[in-house]
């Protein structure tokens, strides 16, 4: 079993690190474009095995894809992060032309890989590599639900100082500030998050968890590494262990929740087929309100997107 992880940043090292310790494959390639750092930050890492005690390998390559080819999954990370005061949504020309490069390259390689794109923004991303890779709907998909579950999750956890394990959270839409976190379908421990925690504290919980990769952005000047790497790890997991897990993910819609060719984040069964289903919640007019605001705004990046193909 091989897994890639392409771009070997801040979130693509993290990612492959993750992979490495929880060993979902018996190689793990860490490929980048700039010259050495993947081959160091693989060695750095092997180097970690005998003292995590964990026997995957972990190969660098800076740009020869064939080292990656046969992978079963592949994490496409690379493109530039966000500084302060940019948006996902700025990163969208340069970022398109290196996930179109990339995502052709995998697929020359590994041509039945499940794709999962971390690359913002995010949802427009992943539909340049679903464009590109000609894949089936099922195999490629993006990672941002499981990160702002997680940041909502963990904001939860430390207003109410429980375990942020006790909170199960369902967040749906863009990976963007139109995200619409779910609190109707959010429990601690099984009690509904609503008994718990006041409208006042709970409706701030849902503004921080949309804004909060900007709050991180602005106190490190780039974007988040840690939670993103471990959450597409987490997703990774779930496809080569055929867990089944009930997550959101961005995905392929073609009619689910009354939404048509777009990609947005809905809550899915992730096996080794990828998405292997996807889960229609029964939502009320206030949360289908801000679903379809959500793919509004997606869908003008998409269209971006499109004309930038048609002028290519
Ligand atoms: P980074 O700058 O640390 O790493 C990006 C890496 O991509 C660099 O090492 C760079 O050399 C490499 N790269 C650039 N062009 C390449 C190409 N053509 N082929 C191979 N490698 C190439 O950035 P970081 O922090 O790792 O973020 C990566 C991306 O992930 C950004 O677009 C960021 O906005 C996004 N992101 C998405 C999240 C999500 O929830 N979906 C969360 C966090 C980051
Ligand atoms: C994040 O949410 C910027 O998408 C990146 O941390």
């Amino acid at each position: 079993m091989k897994i890639t992880v392409v771009g070997a940043g801040n979130v693509g090292a993290t990612c492959a690190n993750v992979i490495a310790h929880k060993e979902l494959a018996n190689e793990v390639v860490l490929l980048d474009i700039k010259e050495g750092t993947a081959e160091g930050k693989s060695l750095d890492m092997w180097q970690t095995a005998p003292i995590n005690m964990y026997d995957s390998k972990i190969i660098g390559s800076t740009n020869d894809y064939s080292k990656t080819a046969g992978s079963e999954v592949v994490v496409i990370t690379s493109g530039l992060p966000r500084k302060p005061g940019m948006s996902r949504d700025d990163l969208i020309a340069t970022n398109a032309g290196i996930v179109k490069s990339v995502t052709e390259n995998v697929i020359k390689y590994s041509p039945n890989a499940i794709i999962i794109v971390v690359s913002n923004p995010l949802d427009v991303m992943t539909y340049c590599a679903y464009l590109t890779a000609k894949a089936p709907k099922n195999k490629v998909m993006g990672m941002a639900g499981i990160l702002d579950t997680a940041r909502y999750r963990a904001f939860l956890a430390t207003e109410l100082n429980v375990s942020p394990k006790d909170i199960q959270a369902i967040l749906m839409g863009g990976h963007g500030d139109t995200m619409v976190p779910l609190p109707r379908y959010t429990t601690v421990g099984g009690i509904p998050v609503t008994e718990l925690v006041a409208k006042d504290k709970l409706d701030a919980i849902v503004e921080r968890t949309k804004k909060g990769g900007g709050e991180l952005v602005n106190l490190m000047g780039t974007s988040a590494w840690y939670a993103p790497g471990a959450a597409a790890a987490q997703m990774v997991e779930a496809i080569v262990r055929d867990q089944k897990r009930v997550y959101p993910v961005c995905a392929w819609l073609e009619g689910e929740y009354g939404l048509k060719d777009i990609f947005l984040g809905v809550p899915v069964i992730l096996g080794k087929g990828g998405i292997e289903k996807i889960i229609e919640l029964q939502l009320t007019a206030d949360e289908k309100k801000l679903l379809a605001d959500s793919a509004v705004a997606v869908k003008e990046v998409m269209d971006v997107l499109d004309k930038m193909e048609k002028v290519a």
